[in-house]
């Protein structure tokens, strides 16, 4: 570290002047009684310090959460929750893409400051990241080919799936079938999973809610369908940072809480998913017992 820093050497240049001028000041005019204070304006204003910028780390393969378009830039609905969470917050952001594998390690060692990558909370991952308040309810669903048999999950028990490696889906399936069954094929992104399943080398794909449904929606021609079962647990996800980073953590809550308590929230929402959160969808069907009359 240098002895003298250009800030520290501005302030004390500034401080110098300010004493000058008062100096001066009281010389030539002393202040009636009552007065106030010469307003001590330093002369020369030190440096705003630079903004700091939060690198967000986010597996762009993910549609409609997040995915890159035609240029290169990172879209999609986290992308511009967080957006709208940092303007909240008063902190700028950038997205990095970053692989799904490798991308809790990337904040435990630093490279990444937040992580918004459709992050199911889950009791294993909070061992070793911090989560904000969940922003997103979800599940997991099932795509297989239109002309497939399978109706429920239990189906799945001795066929090959896919998913992507280290997801939520992949641990379901691990638990029907076994942690080392060859029949789950693991890939690196859910969509390769779905060409997969397009291919025939796999019989079903399991994977979020959102990420299914937008994927059979915008592929026609992959003819798949999507099968949901109720043994299914709701998942909610969270933006992660690392573990112990409350500063970050508090700024982040209370920009969520800011977004939803103002409509920000919905707006975004409501243009990605069609309806206003809690409201009947395809991603979040309205459960059909407390149907209101
Ligand atoms: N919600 C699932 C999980 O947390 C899948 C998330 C995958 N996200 C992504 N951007 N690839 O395990």
């Amino acid at each position: 570290m240098p002895a003298i820093t250009t800030r520290n050497f501005l302030h004390a240049a500034s401080a110098l002047l300010v004493g000058l001028v008062v100096a001066a000041c009281g010389k030539q005019a002393p202040a009636a009684p009552g007065a106030s204070a010469p307003v001590a304006a330093p002369a020369v204003s030190a440096p705003a310090p630079a903004a700091r910028m939060y690198v967000v780390g986010t597996d762009a393969a993910y549609a409609p959460f997040e995915s890159q378009n035609e240029k290169g830039e990172i879209v999609g609905f986290d992308i511009e929750v967080v957006k709208a969470v940092a303007q909240k917050a008063g902190i700028e952001v950038k997205f990095l893409n970053t692989p799904w594998e490798g991308i809790f390690n990337s904040v435990a060692q630093g490279d990444r400051d937040l992580l918004v990558s459709a992050i199911t909370i889950t009791p294993e991952r909070k061992q070793t990241l911090d989560f904000s308040i969940p922003y997103f309810d979800a599940q997991q669903l099932i795509a297989v080919k239109k002309d497939s048999k399978i109706s429920r999950f239990t189906d799945l028990k001795k066929l090959k799936v896919g998913v992507q490696n280290g997801t939520t889906g992949d641990e379901i399936i691990a638990k029907l079938q076994g942690k080392d069954s060859a029949n789950i094929k693991r890939f690196e992104s859910t969509p390769l999973a779905l060409k997969e399943l397009e291919g025939g080398g796999v019989d079903a794909v399991v994977a979020d809610n959102g990420v299914v449904v937008h994927y059979v929606n915008n592929n026609p021609d992959s003819k798949f369908k999507t099968v949901s079962d109720s043994s299914f647990s709701s998942e909610q996800y969270g933006i992660a940072v690392k573990k112990g980073n409350t500063e970050l953590l508090e700024k982040i809550n209370r920009g969520v809480a800011d977004i939803k308590a103002d409509g920000t929230y919905t707006q975004i929402y409501t243009k990605y998913f069609g309806s206003a959160p809690g409201a009947a969808s395809a991603v979040a069907p309205a459960p059909a017992a407390t149907a209101s009359k």
